[in-house]
């Protein structure tokens, strides 16, 4: 099908640079190969175009999706690894894009570590840069499919009631969905521990103290693991702790038997999510890692339409 939709951004790079309008404009395109997927196994909307993936820091749904995301869409893809690369040599950052860009490369999907480093791509290539998670700072793709995942099961989104629940300050999950369900209309709780979460004072979302409380207001809740790799030191919980008091146990799912939930992943099973509820229909963590595929195959195809057809 002709694409018709058209959306403001050449490159995504944090999750507020998004527009309502181009929100629904992804949507409305990763609807349509959700819908036709099975009969059209190929699509054209990258032909001719060379994407690169460039994961500095581990990952598996983000990468394999954006990966399989590509190929659907005809483009021609390699993955950049750090490890065993010139970067070990003493090569620089930008000395790398500058020799994947003398390849004829189009298209950057960027994972790091160190939050800012797609905005500084960006800045040194003419190609297209996608932020595919930047430290603790932003994933704007995640947040697209959560949202897209929660539209899909509710065919709506303004009013209803989400909380993010568990390690909010190290989060870039956390901060990409606050800005995009707000600007969908979505209204937005976090609850964790004290020293997980912004200063109560200074937070500019509703704050629940007990997870107990967070599934009693919420249509829907989004877990979040510890994130271990970005702890400084300080008055952490251990596992035991996050478990017991941020967990979501199969006791505390049973009173509210409708809740959704959602986790980015990767999950810690007896952590933050019992692996007895992880079973239940409206625990939608399959759906999220399928509509992942489809908000990418989205995204990159918008994308590209800008990039070959610029102010068109
Ligand atoms: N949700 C997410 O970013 O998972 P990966 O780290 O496996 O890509």
């Amino acid at each position: 099908m002709e694409n018709t939709e058209r959306i403001s951004l050449n490159n995504l790079l944090q999750s507020s640079d998004l527009l309502e309008s181009d929100i629904y404009a992804i949507f409305k395109r990763a609807k349509y190969f959700l819908d036709n997927y099975k009969t059209i196994k190929k699509f054209k909307d990258l032909e001719g175009i060379s994407a690169a993936l460039a994961f500095f820091e581990p990952s598996t749904r983000t990468k394999l999706s954006f990966e399989l995301a590509c190929k659907r869409l005809s483009a021609d893809t390699f993955s950049f690894q750090s490890s065993g690369s010139s970067l070990s040599k003493g090569e620089s950052l930008i000395d790398t894009l500058r020799t994947i860009e003398a390849m004829g490369v189009n298209v950057y999907i960027v994972r790091h570590q160190c939050s800012g480093v797609p905005i500084f791509l960006q800045q040194n290539t003419k190609g297209i840069v996608i932020n595919a998670g930047d430290g603790k700072h932003d994933h704007p793709t995640q947040a697209l499919l959560d949202s897209f995942t929660l539209y899909q099961y509710y065919g709506k989104l303004n009013n209803i009631r989400v909380c993010i629940v568990g390690d909010i300050i190290h989060s870039r999950v956390a901060r990409a969905n606050l800005s995009v369900l707000q600007k969908l209309g979505v209204e937005v709780a976090i609850s964790g521990p004290g020293t997980l979460i912004p200063n109560k004072n200074q937070a500019d979302y509703k704050v629940i103290d007990k997870i107990e409380d967070a599934i009693d207001w919420a249509d829907a809740i989004i877990l979040l693991r510890l994130q271990r790799e970005r702890m400084e030191s300080g008055f952490l919980p251990t596992l035991r702790e996050y478990s017991q008091y941020m967990g979501l146990s199969y006791s505390l799912f049973s009173k509210k038997p409708g809740l959704i939930v959602l986790h980015p992943g990767p999950v810690n099973y007896g952590i933050e999510l019992d692996y007895n509820v992880s079973a239940f229909p409206n625990v939608l963590i399959q759906s999220q890692v399928k509509h992942g595929l489809f908000i990418r195959m989205s995204l990159l195809s918008l994308l590209v339409q800008n990039y070959r057809e610029p102010g068109g």
